[in-house]
């Protein structure tokens, strides 16, 4: 057998899947034969869950028996509030979710994963991030609303009331086109940690993990800082000039895998943008994307930099009031889904992770 090494395994397949497929040259993403953006406009994250578990869209009689066990999970477990009350104040709320994650293990998460257990992680999360949020600011929790749908149910618990259509819209899109991408870090990690047949809990508080570092997770709160940098349309041009001068990068512009625009950002730009009314904010934001791109083609020529989807995941993300520090949280809540379901894929036809390093070392003589 020929052993190839690559940096970052760049350019390596590490698992075959029928779970999305990121067509980077055409600028598609395709969940289980399905158009990501059209599902986003048009369906729920319960409804989008169900085909990346299972493979199909659910019937109402399925759908509403999802529902309902979302429902059950969505509650705090007793335990996790007790947790999350003792561990400091300055522990990360990746770090929190991490946490709560492996104190969730018992005997129902032994291997092999099952659809209940990928329910029972998901539905739990906006739980785990509104509680910790809440104690943080000194307030008071607040409980879920059986009443609500997942998404419905995160922002009345972040928010303390019932959202209005426009933002429950435009945060299930974003979530929908955040669910799953493909083989990357924190996927794969949770992969990884499935091959040994551990429990599906440990692969998904791993995967947390490495969605937690800034080059996988952190990118759509990098971009309301540079808005908030530049602060005003008129010193746009400016500001971008003297970054690309530099050599610097500018956030939300650029990706590994699409050599167009990211299908991702221009959903969630149609989002925001029927979303905004007059919101200064977003017009900045359209007004930086239009520069950046015209100075990156005169600075970058023939690179192929595109907006991403952390330009306009940003635009929503702040247009619907979640707060920067849980930008990168709620990015996990909805990539619990395509971590669940890889691991599902990964315990259907498994063989441990057993790549091979290259030693660079002294070789003492025989
Ligand atoms: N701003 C300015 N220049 C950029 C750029 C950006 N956002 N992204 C890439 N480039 C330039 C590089 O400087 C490099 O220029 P060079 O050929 O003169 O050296 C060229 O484009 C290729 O860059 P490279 O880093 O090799 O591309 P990549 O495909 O490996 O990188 C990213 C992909 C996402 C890591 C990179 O585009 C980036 O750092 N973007 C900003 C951070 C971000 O938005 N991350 C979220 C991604 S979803």
């Amino acid at each position: 057998m020929t052993v190839q090494w690559s940096k970052g395994l760049e350019g390596i397949i590490a698992a075959k899947t029928s779970i999305s497929l990121v067509d980077g040259e055409n600028g598609r993403l395709i969940y289980r034969g399905h158009d990501a953006k059209k599902l986003s406009l048009h369906h729920t994250f319960e409804e989008v869950s169900y085909l990346l578990w299972h493979g199909t869209l659910p019937n109402a009689q399925k759908l509403q028996s999802l529902q309902d066990r979302f429902k059950k999970s969505r509650v705090l477990p007793g335990h996790l509030l007790a947790i999350m009350k003792q561990l400091p104040a300055r522990m990360s709320l990746m770090g929190v979710i991490r946490t709560c994650l492996s104190s969730m293990e018992d005997q129902s998460y032994q291997w092999p994963p099952t659809i209940d257990q990928a329910i029972a992680v998901t539905a739990v999360i906006p739980a785990i991030i509104t509680t910790r949020f809440a104690l943080l600011n000194g307030n008071k929790p607040v409980d879920p609303d059986s009443s609500l749908n997942h998404i419905e149910n995160y922002l009345y618990m972040l928010h303390g009331k019932t959202p209005s259509d426009a933002h429950v819209k435009a945060l299930t899109a974003y979530s929908i086109l955040t669910m799953e991408h493909g083989m990357n870090a924190s996927t794969f990690t949770a992969r990884v940690i499935a091959s040994s047949e551990s429990d599906l809990v440990s692969s998904v508080a791993g995967a947390v993990g490495a969605m937690k570092g800034p080059l996988h997770g952190g990118a759509p709160s990098e971009v309301t800082s540079m808005l908030n940098d530049i602060g005003a349309k008129e010193h746009a041009e400016k500001w971008i000039t003297a970054k690309l001068k530099n050599n610097k990068k500018l956030m939300g512009f650029g990706h590994r895998v699409y050599k167009t625009t990211d299908p991702r950002s221009e959903a969630l730009k149609e989002m925001a943008l029927t979303l905004s009314g007059e919101d200064p904010w977003l017009d900045l934001a359209c007004h930086v994307e239009a520069a950046a791109l015209t100075l990156l083609g005169q600075f970058k020529p023939g690179r192929k930099l595109y907006t991403n989807v952390e330009f306009y995941a940003a635009a929503i993300l702040k247009a619907v009031e979640i707060p920067p520090e849980l930008f990168t949280p709620t990015f996990t809540a909805s990539r619990m889904v395509g971590w669940t379901a890889n691991i599902m894929e990964q315990s259907n036809d498994n063989r441990i992770y057993r790549p091979q390093s290259l030693y660079t070392g002294h070789i003492p003589p025989l």
